[in-house]
């Protein structure tokens, strides 16, 4: 099949190549994001490879119909940029990778734990610079707290397998409590986790219920003083960046409420996440004060970026693909609900 793959990176050419064994797709990298603009492109080709911030809406969708294009395979487990109805409608079938590596992701969010809480963030550029005071870089045992997780599938339930080995308390909420989930995973109504969580990581899909699930209400309900600094909770999220209300989130900041904060995604990524901005102005006024809190760490959606996880990706879509072009075989298909 003709592939046109879009937001294609150097390293999504060199594992969707590798994957493509005998060369049995003819895959055609573009680096431009999927929009109305440069759907275009699009035209001619039976299926389009996309990515998290590519424009899946009912009008570039329409202009993929029109082009020809009867396949959206997702390089994402996440499908919530997609309109999946209008997709339907226009008989274009929408695959996704549904697991690609959960671990990347869970050790990720571990990763933004550990960092805030020992400041090695700002260490580094302290110890650079030959300053070696420790004040400022005060941490707390995580051995003995209580992490509250929102979302136990997949990533969630590795999150929890860490923390529990840190010697955390697992306190879990979802509505769809998992069956896999070990003895140790509490499942607790989300207020309760909210009052009891000194740290609090996102592990739900974006969906109506879960926009901004963490807002000025929810930030009221969290506990107050944790740890023996006393301090904010410490809230992460390397879920997708809508289930977050940033203005609230900042407000918690500059309450103290919020004691740690650990982004890997952000409300409003689309217009900054995967590009290198350094030489222009950045105007987005929300994102940039978040930068100026020295506790809060910040990366720009690269939880998912493993060896491990590219090779899945790359690997399941062009599975996908095949399976499309044969008409049988597993599709990992994405559906209205
Ligand atoms: P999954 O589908 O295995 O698990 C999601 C869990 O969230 C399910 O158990 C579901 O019941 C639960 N859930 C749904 N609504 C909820 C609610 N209102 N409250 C609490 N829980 C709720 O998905 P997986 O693979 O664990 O991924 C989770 C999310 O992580 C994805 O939806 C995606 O948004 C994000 N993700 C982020 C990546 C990154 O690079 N930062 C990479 C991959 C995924």
């Amino acid at each position: 099949m003709r592939i046109a793959v879009f937001s294609a990176k150097p390293y999504d050419r060199t594992f969707l190549t590798r994957a493509n064994s005998g060369q049995r797709h003819h895959l055609s990298f573009f680096e431009a994001r999927l929009t109305e603009d440069t759907a275009t492109l699009a035209n001619g080709f039976d299926a389009i490879c996309a990515f998290v911030n590519d424009c899946l809406d009912a009008a570039v969708l329409e202009q993929l119909h029109n082009g020809g294009t009867r396949l959206v395979a997702l390089r994402s487990a996440g499908f919530n940029h997609v309109d999946l109805a209008a997709a339907e409608r226009l008989g274009i079938t929408v695959v996704r990778v549904p697991a690609y590596s959960p671990h990347a992701v869970a050790e990720h969010a571990v990763a933004l734990v550990l960092s805030l809480n020992r400041m090695t963030y700002r260490a580094y550029n302290r110890v650079r610079e030959g300053n070696f005071a420790l004040d400022g870089l005060l941490g707390f045992d995580l051995h003995g707290k209580t992490v509250g997780i929102i979302g136990t599938g997949h990533i969630g339930l590795i999150f929890a397998d860490i923390m529990h080995g840190f010697g955390c308390r697992v306190v879990a909420s979802d509505p769809f409590p998992s069956p896999d989930a070990k003895s140790f995973v509490e499942y607790v109504p989300l207020a309760t986790l909210f009052a009891s969580a000194d740290i609090i990581s996102l592990h739900c899909p974006l969906t109506p219920e879960t926009h901004h699930l963490i807002d000025a209400d929810a930030i009221a309900q969290m506990k107050e003083g944790v740890m023996l600094i006393k301090e904010g909770v410490m809230l992460i999220n390397t879920g997708r960046g809508r289930v977050v209300d940033t203005q609230a989130v900042i407000a918690g900041l500059k309450s103290g409420k919020i004691g740690r904060l650990g982004l890997d995604v952000y409300e409003e990524e689309e217009q900054l996440f995967f590009e290198d901005l350094s030489q222009g102005v950045i105007n987005d006024d929300q994102f940039m004060r978040l930068t100026t809190f020295h506790n809060v760490l910040i990366t720009g959606h690269q939880a998912f970026f493993t060896a491990e996880a590219l090779t899945n990706i790359a690997e399941t879509t062009l599975a996908n693909i095949d399976a499309f072009e044969r008409g049988s075989g597993t599709l990992h298909r994405v559906t209205t609900p």
